[in-house]
């Protein structure tokens, strides 16, 4: 089976710069060789990373950029994975290629003026991109950020935090580490109510962004409600989440309608009620790339050639992008018998 992502408009971007974060945490900043590339604090890039066993399409969140720049902020996880490719290969000089950011989480989600961010690991970077335009547009915004890392070594933005604390008077930031070492004061240990209650005593009545693993975020939700918070002031943004996997066969039988048939770049399979084309496909090994699962990353994007389709994106897809026929598998369901194209 093909693995080729749809040909939608790439970005030729190349690399400007690469700067250290942390010991494994590498910056990138990127220009694309067509001019400024506009984004909106908290999108993501979904890098084409050409790896040797074939290019595998990663979703980044953007951490900043000026001037039309885009900068990535990247940990660097297992041999043999993107994101070592990246931190192996991509140096100042060299080209990528990327589709233009999206997303939906972004400031624009706020519903109020008082906010906190709470982070953990590499789900910093979407906070610091908003906590940029924060202190450029509204330095007086009200806004509490709680981080969670595994060791003080690994904290990120570390010092450019502390010089927005001097220029933003209403904000505040309390970092935690899982493995704390001597001459640590922070908060310690895996995150928890009463830490967060204490780092932020009005979390449950504050509009909650909140980035990092999926396990951290559903811990966070259930506190921000435990504290009162109403679920629509909780904004997630995941990243490394596992690929989407089929419904229960329970679950499935009980669900109404014998199903449609799926065609996947001409192999014909099945789709259950209930089910996304992403997790059809899945079911019966016909890979489609994907990252985040949820609509927002657009590492799923497929061409829809018939048929019609409930298609809930979830800020992963531009306009354009619609309009061209693109769907999400992973938040699209069959309504008929659909055909889709990966290539
Ligand atoms: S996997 Fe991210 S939009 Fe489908």
């Amino acid at each position: 089976m093909d693995m080729q992502a749809p040909p939608a408009a790439l970005l030729a971007l190349s690399c400007i710069a690469v700067r250290d974060e942390t010991p494994t945490v590498k910056t990138f900043r990127l220009r694309a060789d067509s001019g400024p590339v506009g984004f909106t604090p908290g999108q993501a890039l979904v890098l084409r990373v050409p790896l040797p066993g074939g290019p595998a399409w990663r979703s980044f969140t953007i951490s900043g950029g000026a001037r039309g720049d885009l900068e990535l902020t990247i940990k660097a996880q297992a041999p043999g994975g993107a994101t070592r490719w990246l931190h192996d290969n991509l140096r100042e000089g060299s080209g990528i290629e990327a589709r233009p950011p999206r997303g939906a989480f972004t400031l624009g989600l706020r519903g109020n003026d008082r906010l906190a961010f709470v982070s953990g690991g590499s789900g910093a970077t979407p906070m610091m991109a908003m906590l940029r335009h924060l202190a450029e547009t509204e330095p007086e915004a009200d806004l509490a950020w709680f981080h969670a890392a595994r060791d003080p070594a690994e904290v990120l933005f570390a010092r450019e935090l502390a010089e927005m604390q001097a220029r933003m008077p209403n904000l505040t930031v309390a970092v935690s580490v899982s493995c704390a070492a001597p001459g640590w004061f922070g908060y310690r240990g895996r995150v928890s109510r009463g830490q967060l209650a204490t780092a932020i005593p009005d979390l449950g009545r504050r509009q909650v962004f909140c980035c990092g693993p999926q396990g951290f975020m559903q811990e966070v939700r259930l506190i921000h409600a435990a504290e009162g918070g109403a679920r629509a002031q909780f904004h997630t943004e995941s990243f490394g989440a596992a690929a989407p996997v089929a419904p229960p066969v329970a679950e499935v039988a009980v669900a109404a309608g014998p199903g449609f048939g799926l065609t996947v770049n001409g192999r014909a399979i099945a789709i259950r009620p209930d089910e996304t084309l992403l997790q059809a496909s899945l079911r019966q090994e016909v890979v489609i790339p994907c990252g985040c699962g949820e609509g927002m990353c657009g590492t799923c994007m497929v061409q829809l050639v018939s048929g019609r389709v409930d298609s809930r994106p979830n800020g992963g897809l531009t306009p354009e992008e619609a309009a061209e026929g693109y769907v999400l598998a992973c938040s699209t369901r069959a309504a008929s018998d659909v055909e889709i194209k990966l290539a």
